[in-house]
């Protein structure tokens, strides 16, 4: 189960304001399940893909011996996967031992390529463009080296493509070689997709148990989706009429070492969803409400002081279990002086749950807003109804906005400039635009020794 909780707005009251009627969320409302109807958004469909023609795939590629997978995306294309895989129990995978090649720092991509074995590693290429420089470039490395090591006519086999069903460069190849393949619903972006062949195949392909990701994502649509101003609704409007009242950073902290990707996740979809220049209207807005990654406890000896004393403009939010797969007990010792005796024979999960509590209560003696987010232990079902809710509430903040949560044309120009450099046909003005401004060259920044 998943329980959120919260000490803002539309809990305790810690703010007034500029503040949403419920008239205005009820509106928002019905906007949002008017695209769903029209079927503009597909994410909401998600939880009912059926999860079983995957699974029997997978199973297959399991019994052909297949060691490894490497999945190659970036941004919504690789962060599910990542974070949902890292949620995971790793003692409950059974499937290939997985490794996502996303970021392009030279160092990574090499050490990467040169640990794998070409010989039985399946490549899962996913980008719904079919056109990202990061993930075609590392796409081209990986099937030349399995060229290499098995031939050119056996390398097809091990190349498994995620784009969409009709366009784009990966989709041209995929028909035109043969490659095994699966689409991208065209009306799912890539930070919606987590529950699609996106992220689904990868997480399969790895022994993690999707039929129970999607019920619970299934459950928990169950539970809110008749009345998307409820919950979720409530929760969308009490972060922007915080974002209203100066309080526009959002800290997710994780009190949990395996939730700590799915803060990641989260930061991209509500970073990528909510900053935004314009509103639908055509109006300048500039809205946006940062997204900060905190782990807890770590972050109690570095951040927590800012979010204390700093300035009052963050939301906490804290990720929280109730009950953990292992634990351990701090040994009963008379060697233990008075001042530590009261940690022997405490859990550690108790201790850890006592530095949360404390953290906590400190945030909200100090007037900070915060809000809670309760796993009753990490399952493929919590963090499907986790991964759902979020998506929710972001698709009813970008309503209650009145931006389209759904694009990201500010992404494009730096795409574009890259290309350019790069010397992709059709951008020398772009390329351009990358070169030098005569501040860059005034200022040479600071060269390390
Ligand atoms: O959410 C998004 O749309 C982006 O983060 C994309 O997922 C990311 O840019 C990768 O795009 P693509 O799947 O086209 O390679």
């Amino acid at each position: 189960m998943l329980r959120y909780e919260t000490t803002g707005l539309y809990g305790e009251g810690l703010l007034e304001g500029d503040s949403f009627d419920r008239g205005e969320i009820s509106l928002a409302a019905e906007r949002l399940q008017a695209r769903f109807s029209s079927g503009e958004l597909g994410f909401v469909n998600c939880p009912d893909i059926d999860p079983e023609a995957i699974e029997a795939w997978a199973a297959t590629k399991l019994q052909e011996g297949w060691t490894d997978q490497v999945v190659i995306g970036i941004g919504g294309s690789s962060l599910g996967a990542r974070a949902v895989l890292h949620a995971a129990d790793p003692e409950h995978l059974r499937g290939l031992r997985t490794h996502f090649a996303e970021n392009l720092d030279p160092e990574t991509v090499d050490r990467l390529f040169s640990g794998l074995d070409p010989r039985t590693t399946l490549v899962v290429v996913i980008t719904k463009s079919g056109t990202t420089i990061e993930t075609m470039s590392q796409f081209w490395i990986a099937w030349r080296m399995i060229a290499d090591a098995v031939g050119e006519e056996a390398s097809h086999r091990h190349l498994v493509g995620i784009t969409d069903p009709e366009g784009g460069e990966l989709r041209k190849l995929v028909e035109r070689h043969g490659w095994q393949n699966f689409s991208v619903p065209p009306n799912v972006g890539g930070r919606f997709s987590v529950l699609t062949a996106v992220g689904l195949v990868p997480l399969a392909l790895a022994g993690y148990p999707i039929a129970e990701l999607l019920q619970g994502a299934r459950q928990v649509r169950e539970r809110h989706a008749a009345d998307l101003a409820g919950s979720w609704g409530m929760a969308a409007a009490e972060h922007i009429s915080l974002m209203r009242e100066g309080v526009d950073e959002l800290v997710m902290m994780s009190y949990a070492d395996r939730l700590s990707m799915l803060v990641d996740w989260f930061c991209q979809l509500w970073a990528e969803s909510l900053g935004k220049a314009r509103n639908r209207r055509g109006e300048t807005v500039h809205v946006g409400i940062t997204p900060i990654k905190a782990l807890g406890v770590i972050d109690q000896h570095s951040q927590v002081q800012l979010y204390m004393e700093g300035p009052r403009n963050k939301h906490v939010t804290f990720l929280e279990v109730e009950r953990f797969e292992r634990d351990r007990v701090v040994p009963v010792s008379p060697a233990l002086p008075d001042g530590l005796s009261h940690l022997q024979g405490r859990r550690i999960s108790e201790i850890f749950a006592a530095e949360l509590a404390g953290t906590r209560a400190a945030l909200r003696r100090e007037g900070r807003p915060t809000s809670r987010w309760i796993f009753s232990e990490i399952s493929p079902r919590t963090v499907g109804s986790f991964l759902f809710s979020w998506q929710m509430i972001t698709a009813m903040a970008g309503e209650l906005l009145e931006i389209d949560a759904f694009d990201q044309p500010g992404v494009e120009l730096g795409k574009k400039i890259a290309h350019g450099l790069l010397g992709r046909v059709g951008h020398a003005e772009f390329a351009r635009l990358g070169q030098p401004a005569e501040e860059d060259l005034a200022d040479p920044g600071i060269l390390l020794l």
